[in-house]
């Protein structure tokens, strides 16, 4: 790969793309970070990528990098620069450099880094068979919905799902699925999507925002509660949702087949509408 990558400012080749070693997001994952999808060169759902990120800085009491006019040229230049047509944008703030003390240090500036990743969104040829999801518990803060670069859980969760051939952990905590290592979880049962609430124990997903708005457009109904895994064995269907996966059919969990093993209607719904939207 030869990317170019956003620096504090500046635009460098990705061998040239350097933090300090005294960067608090090295140091302590003092950061916070966000992935927008992109798709024929245009950023999707950039809006809400934004307001997650003023959220995530303010419930750190971190200051933002630049301002938000800065911060879209920014992420429009990296798409120019490195002919992005389709994959992500991942974008990461953090307190700043300064020797290492764990409170906050006097007049810190935020660091600021971006990078592209080429990825295939549109035509993923998982979303034709369908991935398979194990569920392993959720040891991570209880802060989840703020999005953190603290990601040593979900890098371990992840890691175990492929160790068992899946593609995704279902993380469970006191028996009920909280989400994915990198995803939100949802069931289908009958017509109804059923979905974990939104609270601090999961991150508040920009595709479960557009996918909340879509199926109400089209009249799919929507049922914010939690359940088990051993409900998610027995349901119609179950999915996933992420920037990087938009909707991902799921249908072996724990090697439970899911739906008679294929992506059920209702996902093939919601993938498709989502992505004639992304499209557009
Ligand atoms: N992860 N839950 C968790 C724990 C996540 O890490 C993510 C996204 C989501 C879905 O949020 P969104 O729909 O806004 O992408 C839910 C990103 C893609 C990542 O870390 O790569």
């Amino acid at each position: 790969m030869n990317r170019i990558v956003y620096v504090n400012g500046e635009y460098v080749p990705e061998a040239e793309a350097k933090v300090s070693v005294f960067d608090r997001g090295f140091l302590f994952a003092d950061g916070v970070y966000e992935v927008t999808p992109v798709v024929n060169g245009k950023l999707v759902d950039y809006d809400p990528h934004m307001e997650r990120l003023d959220r995530s800085l303010k419930e750190l009491k971190m200051a933002w990098p630049c301002n938000i006019v800065a911060m879209t040229a920014m992420h429009n230049e990296l798409i120019k620069r490195n002919n992005l047509t389709e994959g992500i944008i991942y974008m990461q703030v953090t307190r700043g450099v300064a020797d290492r003390q764990f409170n906050f240090p006097k007049d810190i500036i935020s660091s600021l880094v971006a990078f592209p990743q080429v990825m295939k969104l549109v035509d993923n040829p998982n979303a034709r068979t369908g991935v398979k999801v194990v569920t392993t518990p959720d040891i991570r803060w209880l802060r989840r919905d703020i999005k953190s670069i603290m990601l040593l859980a979900p890098v371990l969760g992840k890691e175990e799902a492929y160790q068992k051939g899946a593609a995704e952990g279902w993380m469970v905590e006191d028996g009920f699925v909280t989400e994915g290592t990198s995803s939100n979880a949802y069931i289908v049962i009958g017509d109804k999507i059923i979905t974990r609430p939104l609270s601090n124990r999961i991150l508040a997903g920009c595709t479960r925002r557009a996918l909340f708005r879509l199926a109400k457009e089209h009249g799919v109904g929507i049922e914010e509660r939690l359940f088990t895994p051993e409900e998610a064995y027995a349901a119609d269907e179950a999915f996933l949702s992420s920037a990087s996966q938009f909707v991902m059919p799921i249908t072996e969990i724990d090697g439970h087949r899911i739906g008679g093993g294929q992506p059920g209607p209702v996902v093939r719904k919601l993938r498709e509408i989502f992505l004639e939207e992304a499209q557009s």
